[in-house]
């Protein structure tokens, strides 16, 4: 038997952590455990409203904690003031202030400190060159395009040498193109910097491009913890199959089992082995062709399933919408699902 693998220092440990904003009212974190590797870049991903943005203000200290700890470096900071934790806090509208030049905006915090002009304009500079944003540094954020406020925001929450940033949405203000090109860039100041990235998104495409672990909430608790692939691959349960999306849940004498869309086999045979199951739905979308079917004998909510197939293997056998067919799956590629108790 190989030795069990010592667990990785964890940056962050979260243990039965909970908050309710109000008693009596559903808990909005609920009791959940969770440890981030150091150095490493976690999404935590889920619907809206799931706990999300209440787990990531709780660790920045920008939200009281109704029970449960936070540790730090093994440091227990669950009382401690946001300031004095390790961690930087990396909003959504990234908060600048419009009156001040990108120099003044990431220096703010170090003046709070008490920090001497010249060192802080300093250090400010240091970072914006870091982030590629010397030369546009006496630019007010008004001046800046978003791409160009993010930096900024993102030299500011690290001036104060943080060990964990924290990110809450970063790139949701920003258009599609460049949303995809700030992602990259994020991805690449985490491994530069060696720091510990938290970062929440309700997007999959998001997290799995960006994150070594992701973690999938759903109604304030973890419904999965593991690398994208591991979740993409082996999805836990129904709800994590169906919001990864891209697989279908099946029903089998053995229990519901997920299956990736891309791995289902079509066959036009009637008589072929497998589900029987109606074509609906025939839509292009360029290397791929997606198709979306009906199960003949499945439970209403089980029906739709859907077929994605290359283009050649399309063109090579063009289903149409009305046809039936035959739908199976190799056994390696059904994922068994648990199912809630
Ligand atoms: N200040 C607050 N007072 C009362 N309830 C709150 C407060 N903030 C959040 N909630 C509730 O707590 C739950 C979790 O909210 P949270 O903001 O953590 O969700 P989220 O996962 O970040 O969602 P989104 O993707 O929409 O940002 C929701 O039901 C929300 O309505
Ligand atoms: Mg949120």
């Amino acid at each position: 038997m190989n030795a069990v693998a010592p667990l990785p220092p964890a940056a962050v440990e979260i243990v039965a952590l909970s908050k309710r904003y109000a008693p009596g009212t559903p808990a909005a974190v609920d009791a959940i455990d969770l440890r981030i590797a150091s150095g490493s870049y976690c999404c935590l991903l889920g619907p809206s409203g799931c706990g999300k943005s209440t787990t990531l203000r709780m660790i920045a200290g920008h939200e009281s904690v109704t029970s449960g700890d936070i540790l730090l470096d093994n440091r227990n900071i669950t009382n401690l003031p946001a300031a004095m934790r390790g961690t930087a806090m990396m909003f959504q509208s990234f908060a600048l202030f419009p009156h001040l030049s990108a120099t003044d905006n990431v220096a703010f915090s170090l003046k709070m400190k008490g920090v001497g002009k010249a060192e802080r304009q300093k250090r400010a500079r240091d970072l914006l060159a870091r982030v590629a944003m010397g030369h546009l540094a006496e630019r007010k954020p008004g001046e800046l395009s978003g791409g160009q406020q993010q930096r900024v925001a993102l030299a500011r929450a690290l001036i104060t040498e943080p060990r964990v940033l924290l990110l809450d949405e970063p790139l949701s203000a920003l258009d599609p193109f460049l949303r995809i090109q700030m992602r990259a860039e994020l991805r690449r100041w985490q491994k530069e910097l060696g720091l510990t990235f938290v970062h929440v998104t309700h997007s999959q495409e998001e997290a799995m491009a960006l994150a070594d672990t992701m973690v999938v909430m759903n109604h304030g608790v973890i419904e999965q913890v593991g690398s994208p692939h591991e979740i993409y691959n082996h999805p836990a349960n129904e709800f994590v199959a169906r919001f990864m999306g891209g697989h279908n849940v099946i029903d089998t004498p053995a229990g519901p089992i997920a299956v990736r869309n891309d791995h289902m086999r079509i066959a036009a045979d009637s008589q072929a082995d497998g589900l029987a199951a109606a074509i609906t739905d025939v839509e292009y979308q360029g290397t791929y062709v997606l198709l979306g079917l009906a199960l003949e004998a499945a439970a209403p909510e089980r029906r739709n399933v859907s077929v994605l197939l290359g283009e050649a293997a399309f063109l090579a056998s063009p289903y149409a919408q009305g046809e039936t067919v035959r739908l199976s799956w190799a056994e390696a590629d059904a994922c068994a699902l648990a199912v809630a108790p």
